[in-house]
């Protein structure tokens, strides 16, 4: 288990499509999966998608564990995605702020829809199917994007709102429910 380097903007893998799983006894893809958890802990993300380690599989990692002390659920569920599929469920769509490990110090606000449905398999090839809504559903939104190898700053329509954290949070429009992934 080891952090890998995050690819940042300008790399031409984070535009690329990544392809589906399909051997799930491969050890390379349990390596990956603990090295996404490794990477996205050393620095402090809520998720990360294989592309942004470089490598074009459709597997993506979010989510925090319960906390040990109190037992409480966390916003998002530690959760290993691999092969997902997105449906819009109703046409809520709201702005929120996002960042991106692969675009450091920079946020955007983004819109995303509220209500979704995911279904994929989990690292032991098992099926996921979740119906999730608000911070849970950007969250996942958000990943997903990397694997059509689409970042956040993409979405963004009101581009007056892309900016540097430290400018953004000394402004005082920032809330803390941000994405950074
Ligand atoms: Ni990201």
């Amino acid at each position: 288990m080891s952090e890998r380097r995050v690819l940042k903007m300008g790399n031409p893998i984070l535009k690329a499509v990544s392809k589906p799983v399909a051997d799930f006894s491969d050890p390379q893809l349990a390596e990956l999966i603990t090295d996404l958890w490794d990477t996205m802990h050393a620095r402090g993300g809520i998720g990360i998608a294989a592309p942004q380690v470089g490598v074009l599989q459709q597997v993506v990692v979010f989510g925090r564990e319960v906390d040990p002390v109190t037992g409480a659920e966390p916003l998002v569920p530690k959760t290993v995605l691999i092969n997902p599929v997105i449906t819009v469920i109703g046409d809520e769509v709201k702005d929120g702020w996002e960042g991106c490990l692969s675009i450091p110090g920079m946020r955007g606000m983004v819109p995303r829809h509220q209500h979704i449905r995911y279904t994929g398999v989990d690292y032991n090839g098992e099926a996921v199917d979740r119906q999730v809504s608000g911070y849970h559903a950007v969250v996942v939104q958000h990943e997903c994007d990397h694997l059509d190898g689409v970042l956040y700053h993409q979405r963004i329509t009101d581009m007056s709102t892309f900016g540097f954290e430290e400018e953004i949070s000394l402004s005082g429009s920032y809330q803390p429910n941000e994405c950074d992934d």
